[in-house]
């Protein structure tokens, strides 16, 4: 298929799922995790995003999520995260699925944001589990204490080990079952469950479009790959 009738196809659909992972906020200076210059080549994963690691040294593994902030707060969101805000002022109802916490998509302006591994900028209090929004003024060199019970806030995000929101996920998989088209971003498809939503949607009929300047575990079953980078791709096909 070529570019006019994907974007045909996208004007056709009622409704589109927008599966997004850390390749579409690299144009924005933010690295991705894996391969050249990734976050977990760098770092080890087991030190920083699991709970034992907070519960080892919290001021450590904040320290870590405050430089996240610091240099994420700093990004602008690209032409990639552009082109989805004004995908979602089309007629068709569409949702992004985010495994970023960057909150760049939001700041792009798409309204229908699923934060499926949480946020940065929003805090959670391990004692009561009450949320701080904001985390980004000021910003905190260690954990604040929980306004409400003074428990120690952690980053709301998704460690290892950590299960994912179950409610949430129903919702996504409801709404990908019933999506005509289902786009997936610059995301390896490396970590599993995001990676089921696409394969789900992909199941219940959703004409997929992978957009990625590499090969994933996904390339092989999705209806189109497009090679290239989210910036530059995005805009053609929105
Ligand atoms: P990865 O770092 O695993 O993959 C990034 C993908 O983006 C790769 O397939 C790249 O080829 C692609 N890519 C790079 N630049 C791109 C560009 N300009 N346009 C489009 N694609 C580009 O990141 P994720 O798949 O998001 O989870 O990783 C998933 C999860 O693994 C993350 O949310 C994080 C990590 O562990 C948690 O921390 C819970």
């Amino acid at each position: 298929m070529n570019m006019e009738d994907l974007k045909t196809k996208l004007a056709a659909s009622e409704r589109i799922a927008v599966l997004t992972g850390a390749g579409i906020s690299s144009e924005s200076g933010i690295p991705t995790f894996r391969g050249e210059g990734g976050l977990w080549e760098t770092f080890r994963a087991e030190d920083l995003a699991t709970p034992e690691a907070f519960a080892r040294d919290p001021a450590f593994v904040w320290r870590w999520y405050e430089m996240r902030r610091e240099y994420c707060q700093k990004a602008q969101p690209n032409a990639g995260h552009c082109a989805l805000a004004r995908l979602e002022s089309s007629a068709s109802e569409v949702r992004i699925f985010t495994q970023n916490v960057d909150g760049l998509h939001q700041r792009a302006g798409s309204a229908a944001v699923v934060e499926l591994h949480g946020n940065l900028f929003t805090g959670r209090c391990t004692v009561c589990g009450r949320i701080k929004k904001g985390l980004d003024s000021p910003l905190a060199q260690i954990p604040p204490w929980c306004p409400g019970c003074g428990g120690l806030l952690r980053p709301d995000v998704l460690w290892f080990g950590e299960h994912y929101d179950a409610a949430i996920l129903e919702e996504a998989l409801q709404f990908l079952r019933r999506s005509n088209v289902v786009l997936i971003v610059g995301t390896s498809a490396a970590v599993s469950v995001p990676a089921q939503l696409a394969q789900e949607a992909m199941q219940y009929g959703a004409f997929s479009i992978e957009v990625n300047p590499q090969e994933t575990m996904l390339s092989a079953w999705v209806d189109c790959h497009l090679s290239g980078n989210a910036g530059e791709v995005l805009p053609k096909l929105v």
